[in-house]
């Protein structure tokens, strides 16, 4: 069954007068920025298994609620810990909190991911600002009754990555003396890697990344015409690009290694989209 906007309103209902503020906002911190919130002055959270009815993640070290805190001096709504596919959830599922953060007021929707590289031009702990993705080995969101007040039935993609927060990530990654590298980001399923041959499909398709979230969320955000960004730090090497095999342990610990860098570039982001906004 899909959601009806009824449904999504009722669960939009049970949060909204815990909102400290309204969110300009919207970031869903990837593996690597888990501890982002720890830094900030945190002025309001709501755990996920508050929220009747909500995915709550089952993945180890993904702690699951919305964080409401100011960067910058801007309101924003974070995610920490998000769903994923490979847990087990069905695709308008994983996409449930982006809505709501749209709800609650978010325009803008920073998407930050681990993921394997594909392009022989990455190194382990890059960065990547996702320029398109390719969705289709995974379920669309957007599948079963189209919400209408959410948006069209048949979405636009042709720049779900928004061009001028494209440029705002180059200027500030510039600003920061980091190396940020782009790319297209390519979402399967998982929760196995990637064999070797299909890493090499994936490539001859034009992926230059590979991950197990953000794409199908991209697409809903893109539904209800959200100004989005993606971020992905290059955690290891696709599988079959080295001889060695691939580990969870691996892709925590590139992540981990990174984060500083991914924070610095994140808040300088935010800073950017405050001085647009006035704040
Ligand atoms: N493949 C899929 N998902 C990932 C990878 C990978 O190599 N690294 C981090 N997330």
């Amino acid at each position: 069954m899909s959601e009806s906007y009824n449904e999504l309103m009722k669960k939009f209902d049970e949060i909204k007068n815990r909102l400290p503020f309204v969110p300009k906002i919207a970031l869903i911190l990837g593996s690597g920025l888990g501890g982002y919130a720890d830094g900030l002055e945190i002025k309001g959270e709501i755990p996920y298994s508050e929220i009747p009815e909500f995915p709550v993640s089952t993945v180890e070290g993904h702690r699951g609620r919305f964080v409401f805190a100011y960067v910058e001096g801007v309101p924003v709504v974070m995610m920490q810990g998000r769903v994923h596919l490979y847990e087990g959830y069905a695709a308008e599922d994983v996409v449930l909190p982006v809505r709501l953060m749209k709800l609650m007021g978010a325009e803008t929707l920073i998407l930050t991911n681990a993921a394997g590289g594909v392009n022989f031009d990455f190194q382990p702990g890059d960065l990547m600002l996702i320029t398109d993705h390719i969705a289709s080995f995974v379920v669309n969101p957007l599948a079963g009754r189209n919400i209408d007040r959410l948006g069209v039935r048949f979405p636009d993609m042709s720049e779900v990555y928004d061009k001028k927060l494209r440029e705002l990530a180059l200027k500030t990654a510039e600003r920061l003396g980091i190396s940020l590298k782009q790319g297209v980001y390519l979402q399967t399923a998982g929760p196995s890697y990637e064999s070797p041959a299909e890493i090499r499909m994936y490539r001859t398709l034009g992926a230059d990344a590979v991950g197990m979230s953000t794409a199908i969320e991209a697409i809903a955000a893109n539904h209800m015409k959200m100004r989005i960004c993606g971020i992905s730090c290059i955690s290891n090497l696709a599988c079959g690009m080295t001889d060695k095999p691939l580990t969870h342990k691996e892709v925590k610990e590139t992540a981990d290694r990174t984060a500083e860098k991914f924070r610095q570039l994140v808040s300088g982001i935010i800073r950017g989209l405050g001085e647009e906004y006035g704040a």
